[in-house]
């Protein structure tokens, strides 16, 4: 049953989605990065980040994409790293990147001043009012990369998330319970198979347009149940509207029998979230002194889900 499962995705994923040319050569990079983590004992989570684009044309000028500025996915990576994990950052092409992300809203040209030059070359100084706490960011994210503790694995469309996701997860279904799925991106529920799809740009000039789209099949599935099944796995339920929010995400649960799901809404998902397991239910709401003091939700969720995660480890180990 669980081969049949399984069988019916991947023969849906190799006829309808565009194989990426790079899988192979990004799955080898992961595998070695899960070995390498795994032997010194460390955790290791995926983090998926970002909205997936669905082409409207092979040739591409139209696309319909998915709301996500990839900031929840790039602010959590940090918090794990600081946790002690290694990270797989799964996320969409320039959507927001881990310790670069606080700088997002400057123009860094006008935070640079040219200096003196040494030996010959010309020095370029940072101004510390315009980029605040550069120093230290910077340290932290050189530490990150001189310990390898962080892979980037970039996406632009849905079948290269689909593909991507999948080879990471046949990767860290090696690691069993030492692995964590964070899944934050934001994936379309709607795609145009290859075979629908016109070469061509759709001219206006044939009058208004009418689009036909199938569903894409449930990753989160095969995943859970396939791949990766003595895995932690965390998926995120984003609603507009809060009357439905955590019946959804109660649904999923027993949908897809994984660990967590973690509510939000879109207004409010910056200072309110819900991290719903089986039996347990926890709000995570950020305060006015919580912000004034530059606290994330971020950082709540990923303490909730590190200790949860340490728990699910120990009982299977146990
Ligand atoms: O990036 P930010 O601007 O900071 O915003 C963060 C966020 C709002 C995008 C994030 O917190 C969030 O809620 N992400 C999930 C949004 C979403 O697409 O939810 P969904 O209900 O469509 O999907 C639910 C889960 O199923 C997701 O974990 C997704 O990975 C998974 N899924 C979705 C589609 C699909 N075909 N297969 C899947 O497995």
């Amino acid at each position: 049953m669980a081969k049949h499962r399984a069988a019916s995705i991947d023969g849906k994923l190799s006829e309808e989605f565009a194989v990426p040319s790079h899988v192979d050569d990004v799955t080898e990079l992961m595998a070695a990065f899960a070995e390498r983590h795994g032997a010194a004992g460390r955790r290791l989570v995926l983090i998926t980040s970002g909205g997936t684009k669905v082409p409207l044309e092979s040739r591409t000028v139209r696309f319909l994409d998915n709301f996500s500025s990839g900031r929840r996915g790039a602010s959590s990576a940090e918090y794990f790293l600081d946790a002690g994990y290694a990270v797989i950052f799964l996320h969409r092409h320039r959507s927001l990147y881990p310790y670069a992300r606080q700088y997002s809203g400057v123009n860094l040209l006008d935070s640079l001043q040219l200096g003196g030059s040494g030996g010959g070359d010309q020095v370029v100084v940072v101004n510390r009012e315009a980029l605040p706490k550069i120093d230290k960011v910077l340290k932290r994210y050189q530490d990150v990369k001189r310990d390898g503790l962080l892979l980037p694995v970039e996406f632009s469309t849905l079948s290269e998330y689909l593909h991507l996701l999948k080879a990471s997860a046949q990767v860290l279904g090696t690691l069993g319970s030492k692995a964590m799925f964070y899944l934050a991106a934001a994936v379309s529920d709607f795609y145009i198979p290859a075979s629908d799809m016109p070469e061509h740009k759709i001219q206006s000039s044939n009058g208004p347009l009418q689009i036909s789209m199938k569903m894409v099949p449930k990753i989160l599935s095969p995943l859970v149940k396939d791949w990766a099944p003595r895995a932690f796995v965390i998926s995120f339920k984003l609603e507009t509207d809060t009357s439905i929010l955590l019946d959804k995400a109660r649904k999923a649960l027993d949908t897809y029998r994984h660990q967590a799901v973690v509510a939000n809404v879109l207004d409010t998902r910056r200072g309110y979230v819900v991290v719903v397991t089986h039996d347990t239910q926890a709000e995570l709401i950020l305060t006015d002194e919580d912000v004034s003091k530059g606290v994330e939700i971020e950082d709540m969720i990923v303490s909730n889900l590190t200790r949860a995660h340490a728990q699910f480890i120990s009982k299977q180990e146990g």
